[in-house]
């Protein structure tokens, strides 16, 4: 089965000739939300029956608390649609969001601006150049699923620990390969990206030796339309794009671009760390898993309902969680001390 979904990337790369380029240019500047809108607080309402929005709610204290950033002044490293920025930033005193993305500053600087949220600003910048900050800037720095999206993570993460001030703290969310392992090595996404076209992105994780490639097929078509093409008995899977459906559908693709971004595993993350160094580094349990955990304890009748209450019980559990030492690529974040 696998050797067949190789075929089909052979098929992409000899037929297609995609373009590759970074990860910006492949995804983040086409899209108008990362989360289809769906961020608790950004875009919607906090909802108490909800276990991703106390999920949620768990994360912003684990970044909050994880960079010891209370009242402090903190960088979002690629805030995507503004987050954790955008709900951590009542609680600091400042936070810039920086992302090579100019899309994503664009949307970032708007739910700001609609939220009204003062002390969050977003900044462009080049891909592949320093970061645009002094030595010694922040307290504490958030990383969430962005480091292994940029050319060179290793190299990222070294201006991390520039920009961090002597004792400041590192937070990193990373996407671990290894929970891919057994069957979703390959695996595919749409995107819908509005006037009737779809973005079908196929991902080849090599997962041994760290590194992803995405192949991205801008098709005229829908979202639903491509979905309804590709399930087969009410089933999507990975083997139903095979070569013939892509020739099928290739009078419909209008663009076709590549990415191949390096993903470290949490062991890879740990020793570079180490060698850029950071003193103190911990693979730790997540606040958003403590969250979602302590959902799970409440019946119908006994969950709380209003969000103070709620973050008064989730502040308490998630302050446990984040100093208690987790299996690498368990949840997988980590904390990193300069
Ligand atoms: C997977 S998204 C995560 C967004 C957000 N932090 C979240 O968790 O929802 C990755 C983000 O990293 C940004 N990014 C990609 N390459 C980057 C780079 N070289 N420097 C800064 N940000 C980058 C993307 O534009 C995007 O906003």
């Amino acid at each position: 089965m696998l050797m067949e979904n190789k075929n089909v990337f052979n098929w992409i790369e000899e037929k297609l000739s995609p373009d590759f380029c970074t990860s910006e240019e492949f995804i983040y500047n086409e899209m108008e939300s990362q989360s289809d809108f769906g961020l608790p607080i950004i875009y919607q309402p906090f909802d108490y029956t909800k276990s991703l929005h106390w999920a949620d709610r768990g994360n912003l204290f684990d970044y909050l608390y994880s960079t010891g950033g209370e009242g402090k002044k903190l960088l979002d490293f690629g805030p995507g649609d503004g987050w954790p920025s955008l709900i951590v930033a009542p609680y600091a005193k400042e936070v810039i969001g920086l992302d090579s993305s100019a899309k994503r500053i664009e949307v970032c600087t708007e739910n700001a601006k609609r939220m009204g949220i003062t002390n969050a600003s977003f900044i462009n910048y080049e891909v592949g150049t320093k970061l645009p900050f002094e030595d010694n800037t922040f307290d504490g720095v958030m990383a969430a699923s962005s480091v292994e999206q940029t050319p060179n993570p290793k190299k990222t993460i070294e201006e991390l620990y520039r920009v961090l001030k002597p004792g400041g703290r590192l937070r990193i969310y990373y996407e671990a390969l290894n929970n891919y392992k057994g069957g979703q090595e390959n695996d595919f996404w749409i995107a819908g990206l509005g006037s009737g076209l779809c973005k079908l992105i196929l991902f080849d994780r090599n997962i041994d030796d760290e590194y992803v490639i995405q192949y991205g097929l801008t098709i005229e078509m829908s979202e639903e339309e491509l979905s309804k093409k590709i399930s087969l008995d009410g089933k999507d899977s990975f083997d139903n794009i095979n070569i013939s459906f892509l020739e099928n559908i290739k009078s419909k693709i209008i663009n076709v671009k590549a990415c191949k971004t390096i993903h470290p595993s949490g062991k890879t993350y740990m020793s570079w760390l180490k060698d850029v160094g950071f003193k103190e580094i911990l693979p730790s349990h997540s606040g958003r898993i403590a969250a979602y955990k302590l959902f799970q304890q409440f019946t119908d009748e006994n969950i709380p309902k209003d969000l103070d209450s709620i973050d008064e019980l989730i502040k308490k559990v998630v302050k446990v969680a984040i100093e208690l030492k987790a299996p690498i690529d368990m949840d997988p974040m980590i904390t990193a001390v300069k």
